[in-house]
């Protein structure tokens, strides 16, 4: 993908040992078809070379405020006006500290100090030992930088450098890529609640044995990461599938359908968009037992009985807030054949809105898809292309239709 392309980053680093991390992040910045401009603190210089991060960046690095490079010796005016973005990884709690106080003795915190601020983001992603990162006075300075509209990134938690174990970990470079990303994404969804349902439902037959479907809820998920780049508040409601959570999202797992419905009903209550992708098994078996069936050797095999489950989309559509337009309802039909006549049909069946038809054998699994939107008003296209893409192109058209 290429989801910077033409995109100019200035990637900052100060001081601090997950400053190793930063050059991954830049590589991975560059793949997304960025174009990267490495500035780094004196003490940044302790922890990897400017030699590391201009071969990964392909430009030669800037650390002083005074570099005669500059025609008009002002790197911290040329370099703030040509970024998108600013991004500092990592950001010592020191560096922070100065941001706080507009301080600009050097190269870095001049220029954050000289970016045209309605412009160009400041995105901060903090790096310090557990306690460094609870004290009262990193936390009162984040909370002051964010108030002076810079974004901060959050942090991760676990081993540290130090030894010691908590938060204060720079995020990964693969979530500050995603980070970064949904920054330059619209805003369509701004404030909403968005409810996603993805992966397949697991039916049970006995502790051991169950009834499932090839649905590995790559769509769903690719739903709700850009329903949250698009502004929204996001709750993904997954079936048994093993893909990592996107950034910013809460998730609930559950297994069967009826633990699906039961987990989306109360959330449903509350959001404005619900986005039904779940390949939801129509049946479950009847009487699932508590031990193994066991195979006795006389040949006899098991009879399963089914019983229907509960149809979470179409009791969702027929809410009262649905019925009343508050609560934006979506559907996907997973269709083998006659896609256009089983997706029109599906849509006034459950009754929602807007009803989105695919292949589901071509498609499970797939990292691509190809969309059918279909609406009271007729039929679109979305054509192949990756889940993520379609997934924003279908954020903008319920955004559209949701009157978000
Ligand atoms: O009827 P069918 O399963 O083909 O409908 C597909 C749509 O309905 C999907 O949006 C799916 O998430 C939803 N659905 C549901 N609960 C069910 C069955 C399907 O929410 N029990």
């Amino acid at each position: 993908m290429n989801d910077l392309a033409g995109k100019h980053i200035v990637l900052g680093l100060s001081g601090g040992i997950a400053c190793y991390k930063a050059a991954e992040l830049c590589r991975a910045l560059i793949k997304e078809g960025a174009t990267v401009q490495v500035v780094m603190t004196e003490a940044a210089e302790q922890f990897i070379t400017p030699v590391t991060m201009q071969a990964l960046s392909g430009r030669p690095v800037y650390g002083s405020q005074w570099d005669s490079r500059e025609p008009n010796n002002m790197p911290h005016i040329n370099l703030s006006r040509e970024a998108d973005a600013i991004l500092i990884a990592p950001c010592s709690a020191d560096f922070m500290a100065k941001l706080l106080h507009g301080r600009a003795d050097d190269l870095l915190s001049l220029m954050c100090l000289a970016r045209p601020i309605d412009r160009v983001a400041l995105l901060l992603a903090p790096a310090m030992n557990r306690e460094m990162w609870a004290h009262p006075a990193t936390q009162r300075n984040m909370a002051q930088l964010a108030d002076d509209g810079a974004t901060i990134l959050g942090v991760g938690s676990g081993y540290q450098a130090c030894g010691e174990t908590g938060d204060g970990r720079m995020l990964e470079p693969p979530e500050l890529l995603e980070d970064i990303v949904a920054l330059f994404q619209p805003k369509v969804l701004a404030g909403k609640q968005v409810l996603v349902t993805a992966g397949p439902t697991f039916e049970a037959i006995d502790p051991v044995r169950g009834i499932t479907n090839l649905s590995s809820g790559k769509m769903g998920f690719a739903i709700a990461r850009a329903a949250r780049e698009a502004g929204a508040t996001v709750t993904l409601v997954a079936g048994p599938v093993s893909l990592p959570t996107p950034r910013g999202i809460s998730r609930i797992d559950v297994k069967s359908a009826q633990q699906m419905h039961d987990a989306v009903l109360p959330l449903a209550a509350v959001a404005d968009v619900f986005v039904a992708t779940a390949a939801v098994a129509d049946w479950r078996p009847l009487n699932a037992t508590d031990q193994k069936i066991k195979k006795d050797g006389s040949g006899k095999t098991p009879t399963l009985a089914f019983a229907e489950n509960p149809d979470i989309l179409a009791t969702v559509a027929q809410s009262e807030r649905a019925r009343a337009g508050a609560l934006f309802c979506v559907g996907f039909a997973a269709e083998s054949h006659d896609l256009l006549a089983n997706a029109q049909a599906k849509r006034v069946r459950k009754g929602v809105p807007l009803l989105v038809g695919n292949i589901g054998p071509a498609t499970f699994g797939a990292e691509d898809n190809v969309l059918l939107l279909v609406d009271a008003q007729g039929t679109q296209d979305l054509p192949r292309a990756s889940k993520v893409s379609l997934a924003r192109q279908l954020v903008a058209q319920i955004a559209r239709r949701a009157g978000a």
